[in-house]
């Protein structure tokens, strides 16, 4: 029998309770499969905290969270709180977790698909995988900000800042994962108009001499969010800061074929882990069941790999979601002719392929959940 598995989930807003119930579905499967105990706890953020108790992130998520091995979140937003102050809005209960649990690294994988070549937007343009790899507790969204009047003139202002450290160490983690993956890094930055790019390009270039086997490139965030659609196959390792990254990882994700498949997660020293699809609350879909859960079952996959060391388990939710993908789809990513499935029914799905596709997972070696 493993080692217990302690899971906070935070449903979130809009369709984030949706997605993430079909999350927690193929999560008890593995568990249980895995003879796991498994220990979920559920609290609030966002908008579904503001209205609870007047605040984005409250205390006792924080605490749950600190204790659990990993968070999986669903989505915050709601257009309610769009006139409140920053403080005041869903948004900063996300980004205060990030912060406060060091969370410094944001993956967010872009593959393509071939089962969906027929709705994705570039699938002449060839097959792709590729991984932002996202700066995030630093930068323009953790810098001074504020607004101010002079003369009844008024302004705001929002600082970009970043120190030799944070960029340092969020280099190292992207080239750490190109070399388990095509051996290449392309940094992103505005050097050419930003003295904290320009730092970034020294410290990435001065790291760059510890991973000879990694190939590096810059290139400019204009520039690169062009070549991501005229040719996203030359991208294995994407490294860049926390504003271009949330741009350019919404863009790569845009390229599978819709931002309901994209995954992410965001991590810091220790094994746990933030898991949440990329995208957002989607508002005008919370309820219907028409979202699309894959972004968020396939976070589950990114936890079992990061947060639990099973290689092959976090395999088998691809391999089910790849299977489920062959005969069913969600509104987002089905052609006009397609009769579409519902958010409950996929995940049913990818847990049915799942409970058959596991057995033939061996289980022990890299599978076997890391005792601390
Ligand atoms: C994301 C989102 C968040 C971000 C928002 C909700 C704070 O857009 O995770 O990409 O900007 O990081
Ligand atoms: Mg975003």
């Amino acid at each position: 029998m493993g080692k217990q598995w302690k899971i906070c989930v935070l449903p979130g807003d809009g369709i984030g309770p949706e997605i993430t119930r079909q999350a927690v579905k193929v999560v008890k499967t593995i568990a249980e499969y895995y003879k796991i105990p498994l220990e979920l706890e559920e609290a609030l953020i966002g908008g579904a905290a503001l209205e609870k108790e007047g605040i984005s992130l409250p205390m006792s998520t924080l605490t749950r969270c600190r204790a659990a091995d990993a968070i999986l979140l669903g989505a915050v937003g709601d257009p309610r709180w769009d006139d409140q102050p920053l403080a005041m809005r869903p948004e900063s209960g996300l980004y205060s977790l990030r912060a406060k649990m060091g969370m410094y690294v944001n993956l967010r994988p872009a593959v393509s698909y071939p089962i969906l070549s027929d709705i994705a937007p570039l699938s002449k343009k060839g097959d792709f995988d590729l991984l932002v790899v996202r700066e995030l507790s630093g930068g323009i969204y953790f810098g001074d900000k504020g607004v101010r009047e002079d003369s009844n003139v008024r302004s705001a202002y929002d600082i970009e800042s970043y120190s030799e450290k944070e960029i340092e160490r969020i280099a190292r983690f992207a080239f750490q994962m190109a070399e388990k993956r095509r051996k290449e890094v392309v940094s992103i930055d505005k050097a050419n108009m930003m003295e904290t790019s320009r730092l970034w390009r020294e410290v990435v270039d001065q790291l760059a001499s510890q991973f000879p086997e990694v190939s590096l490139r810059h290139i400019y965030a204009d520039h690169a969010s062009m070549e991501l659609i005229r040719n996203p196959k030359q991208f294995d390792v994407i490294l860049t800061s926390n504003l271009f990254g949330d741009l350019l990882s919404e863009e790569a994700a845009a390229l599978t074929g819709s931002v309901g498949l994209a995954s992410s997660a965001s991590l810091g020293y220790t094994s746990n882990g933030i898991y949440e699809a990329a995208h957002g609350s989607a508002p005008k879909l919370a309820g219907m069941n028409k979202a699309n859960p894959i972004g968020a079952i396939l976070s589950v996959a990114m936890m079992l790999y990061h947060t639990y060391s099973m290689e092959l388990a976090s395999k088998a939710v691809q391999w089910a979601v790849m299977e489920t993908l062959k005969h069913h789809r969600t509104a987002d990513i089905a052609t006009p002719q397609m009769e579409t499935t519902g958010t409950e029914e996929m995940g049913d799905f990818v847990v049915r392929q799942l409970q058959e596709i596991l057995p033939s997972v061996v289980l022990g070696g890299a599978n076997t959940p890391k005792e601390e």
